[in-house]
């Protein structure tokens, strides 16, 4: 990534704020291991990849030359500076690029979701809307990769105080209802600050699925 971009990353984290939900775009050790199991193993069929919250791409400009003719590349990207960005960088490739809400994508049938929601940062109801969200976008076999700052949700839950305690409380008792579909969890040290990146399937029954 260069200078400029993480720049660019910056004046929209300030603009933005909860939205963007980091200073800095993630460190390459943290976006090659959310990249990494997104073609590990893949099936000899054509995959549909749809990456949610690209920001300025770092883990689509490591995926995208990796996909295989047939594969599809959606991403779902509100931020319109953001969007504008990758447009430019990605033209010519196979990613198409959406300017929505993931709350608004109509889909589906995805193998593989990647996505760097900051989900601490959204009310507790939006957090449980984009999980069903994934689960609704899923075919049945299919996986989703996403990360989370180490610690910090533990640190806020003691923290705070009032509606703000509640909300990290709520999100944390998401988190720990989706530990049954989780496969795989990966600590990278080497981001500020340190992250911890999850792999996690889909629940066989969806709509009964409680969070
Ligand atoms: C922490 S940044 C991650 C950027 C990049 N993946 C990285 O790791 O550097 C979160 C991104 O999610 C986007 N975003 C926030 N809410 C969204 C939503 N509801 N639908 C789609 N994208 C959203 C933000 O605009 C931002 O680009």
């Amino acid at each position: 990534m260069k200078f400029a971009d993480g720049l660019k990353f910056l004046q929209e984290s300030l603009r933005e704020g909860n939205m963007v939900g980091a200073v800095w775009p993630s460190s390459p050790a943290l976006c090659a291991t959310m990249a990494e199991p997104i073609l590990r193993n893949r099936p000899d069929r054509p995959l549909r990849i749809l990456e949610v919250g690209a920001g300025l791409g770092p883990v689509t400009e490591i995926l995208l030359p990796q996909i295989r003719e047939g594969d599809t590349y959606d991403i779902v990207e509100l931020n319109p500076r953001f969007c504008a960005h990758l447009r430019e960088r990605f033209s010519g490739t196979p990613a198409t690029i959406h300017e929505l809400s993931i709350l608004d994508w109509k889909a589906d049938s995805y193998d593989r979701i990647v996505s760097g929601l900051p989900l601490a940062n959204f009310p507790a109801e939006v957090v449980e809307e984009i999980y069903r969200t994934f689960f609704r976008l899923m075919h049945k076999d299919a996986f989703f990769v996403m990360f989370e700052y180490l610690v910090i949700r533990q640190a806020l839950a003691v923290a705070t105080l009032g509606a703000e305690r509640k909300r990290v409380r709520r999100i944390l008792e998401i988190e720990s209802r989706l530990l049954p579909l989780q496969r795989e969890q990966i600590d990278i040290l080497a981001n500020v600050p340190p992250a911890r990146v999850r792999v996690r399937g889909r629940p066989d029954d969806v709509e009964g699925f409680v969070l």
